[in-house]
């Protein structure tokens, strides 16, 4: 699998690609759910708004999400060979490129089908189903749940400086960070799905 790439030129990041699960949910469910995060046309404005401000700071982000991850070995063991516990280096590079790609999707906002499977699909990356599928990798099986869902809060919490560097007024960087929170939650939310037991999401 190592040498898929989608046309943005990211191994493995393949949204809108056929080899993409396809999301149990349907367009019209999301739509209720963006209602249940509060997640209006407006945020959608916003999270737009902060694309050309996070753009050339995406890898940057990805460099300090991985710090967080690094000080915690509860977290840092998730990308570890588990036969010789050394962290697999080009595997966190591949994901690290997904990962600022990812950035890039969340700001631009396009809640289509494509989206909404892709957002099926990273869930299943994070799960034993297939994670480290999509680069041939042998690290940690899966990551917890838990981890998963509470990893949102450093996602999202750190992001303000980044936000300030667009030099909008503090009104337009706090309506962006909302927005932040309110997609992060919906996609952590859309990722826990093959966490849960059948009937139960
Ligand atoms: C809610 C917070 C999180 C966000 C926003 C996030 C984001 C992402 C993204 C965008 C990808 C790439 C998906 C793709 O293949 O296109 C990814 C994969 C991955 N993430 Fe996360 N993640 C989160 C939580 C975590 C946590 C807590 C860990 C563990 C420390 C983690 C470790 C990984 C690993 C190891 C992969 C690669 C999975 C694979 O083998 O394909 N993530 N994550």
């Amino acid at each position: 699998m190592r040498d898929h790439h989608d046309d943005r030129g990211i191994p493995g990041y393949n949204l809108g690609s056929p080899e993409v699960a396809r999301s149990p949910i349907s367009i019209e469910a999301l739509d209720e759910l963006k209602k249940s995060c509060l997640l209006t046309d407006e945020d959608v404005i916003y999270l737009r708004l902060s694309y050309d401000v996070l753009e050339d700071q995406a890898e940057n982000l990805v460099a300090m999400w991985r710090g967080i991850i690094a000080h915690h070995p509860h977290l840092r063991h998730y990308s570890q060979d588990v036969n010789t516990g050394a962290p697999d280096e080009e595997y966190g590079a591949r994901v690290g490129k997904r990962f600022a790609q990812w950035v890039l999707d969340t700001a631009r906002a396009e809640y289509d089908q494509a989206w909404l499977d892709y957002q099926y699909e990273i869930g299943l990356r994070h799960h034993r189903a297939k994670k480290n599928k999509t680069d041939g990798a042998h690290t940690t099986a899966h990551i917890r749940g838990r981890d998963l869902i509470g990893f949102a809060a450093a996602t999202v919490a750190p992001l303000r400086p980044y936000l300030e560097k667009g030099g909008h007024s503090e009104q337009v960087v706090n309506r962006m960070l909302d927005a932040w929170w309110k997609s992060m939650i919906l996609q952590v939310t859309l990722w826990s799905q093959p966490y849960m037991n059948p009937g139960d999401f």
